[in-house]
């Protein structure tokens, strides 16, 4: 029944971007919490997310991301510069999962982080579980560079720091309180993810113990599904970009590695638009996801029906969230709340 209800919504919202202008609309039901989108004629255009689970008050933060790629686009006339600058003011900014405020890992201390992008051209470049970088996007960015597709590990870091990015962990007091959450909710068997049941104990591949119970636990510490920045991005010439930076899911083992970083799961671009993935990485994998709502717009769909249909069929066990910029207009989805901000158009 949920899925015909689904179904229903879908074809509900073809019937009315036909004729939409930049109009944002919000839609209830089991699987869809948000779902937006817009008309928008060949023009720059830029979206971003802050990661589903991010709170409506984090909107502004995106809608600065947004707004910085935009003006990168028109600077450059570059989709591609626009995306990682967008992204990187998402990683500077500590509320998101992603550079200074991403997640620490098991063990209390470790932060490893992913980072892709994709061209409408097919050009793809990314790092995973890169430490002691602030902004991975960039290094990225750098990896195009190279005659390599995705660096990873200690190979990553170092790559980075001889291309002059700083030696800097990125610590924050917003990851430390929303740590201290979650690892008390891991020794309660609360924590949920397969944490509730796994043997993480037998599994523990970090080279110091578990750290002891959090002397103290914050009321307070943030969504604890904020997930994954991104940006999608379309120039003036027509050609699409996508960014996405994570520091993973809380929490995790040593050397865990998310979608974002896998080709075809948390990010896509071709001709035909550019998307972009925030959730549960594990289930993204399984159902490549971007390359899925790509396959959508390149069949015929419009961009914002893409996104909602992705979501409407995403298990709605696991947490998900879809932006996207195609050639007319942009679209955003997600099962729970998230934050985004969309620019150009006008
Ligand atoms: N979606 C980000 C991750 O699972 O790592």
């Amino acid at each position: 029944m949920k899925r015909i209800v689904a179904l229903l919504l879908v074809a509900a919202l073809a019937a009315v971007s036909a004729c939409q202008e930049v109009e944002e609309g919000s839609v209830g039901g089991p699987e869809i919490a948000l779902s937006a989108g817009g008309a928008v004629a060949v023009a720059p255009l830029a979206v971003t997310h802050g990661g589903v689970g991010s709170p409506p008050d984090w909107s502004p933060q995106c809608q600065e991301a947004a707004d910085t790629a935009l003006a990168t686009i028109l600077a450059t006339g570059d989709a591609l510069e626009g995306a990682v600058s967008g992204t990187v003011i998402m990683e500077d900014i500590p509320i998101f999962n992603a550079g200074t405020g991403a997640n620490i890992r098991l063990d209390g201390k470790t932060i490893q982080m992913d980072a892709a992008l994709m061209t409408s051209d097919g050009e793809f470049a990314a790092v995973a579980v890169i430490e002691r970088v602030r902004n991975p996007i960039r290094v990225a960015r750098a990896v195009l560079d190279t005659p390599h597709r995705m660096l990873a590990g200690d190979g990553a870091t170092r790559f980075a720091h001889a291309m002059g990015f700083a030696d800097v962990v990125p610590v924050c007091p917003e990851a430390e309180a929303k740590f201290r959450k979650r690892w008390q909710q891991v020794l309660e068997g609360k924590a949920g993810g397969g944490y509730d049941t796994f043997d993480w104990r037998r599994a523990w591949n970090f080279p110091g113990p578990p750290p002891d119970a959090p002397a103290t636990v914050p009321e307070n510490a943030g969504p604890e599904t904020g997930d994954t920045v991104g940006t999608v991005t379309r120039g003036g010439d027509g050609t699409f970009a996508v960014t996405l930076s994570t520091g993973g899911t809380s929490i995790t083992l040593d050397g865990r590695v998310g979608d974002v970083p896998i080709y075809g799961c948390g990010s896509y671009a071709g001709p035909y638009g550019a998307v972009a993935c925030t959730g549960h990485g594990e289930e993204i994998i399984r159902q490549m996801l971007a390359r899925t709502v790509y396959n959508l717009m390149a069949s015929g769909m419009s961009t914002q029906n893409a996104v909602t249909e992705a979501v409407a069929s995403f298990p709605p066990e696991w947490s998900v969230g879809v932006i996207a910029v195609g050639r007319d207009g942009w679209g955003v989805a997600a099962n729970m709340q998230m934050a985004y901000g969309v620019a150009g158009g006008e």
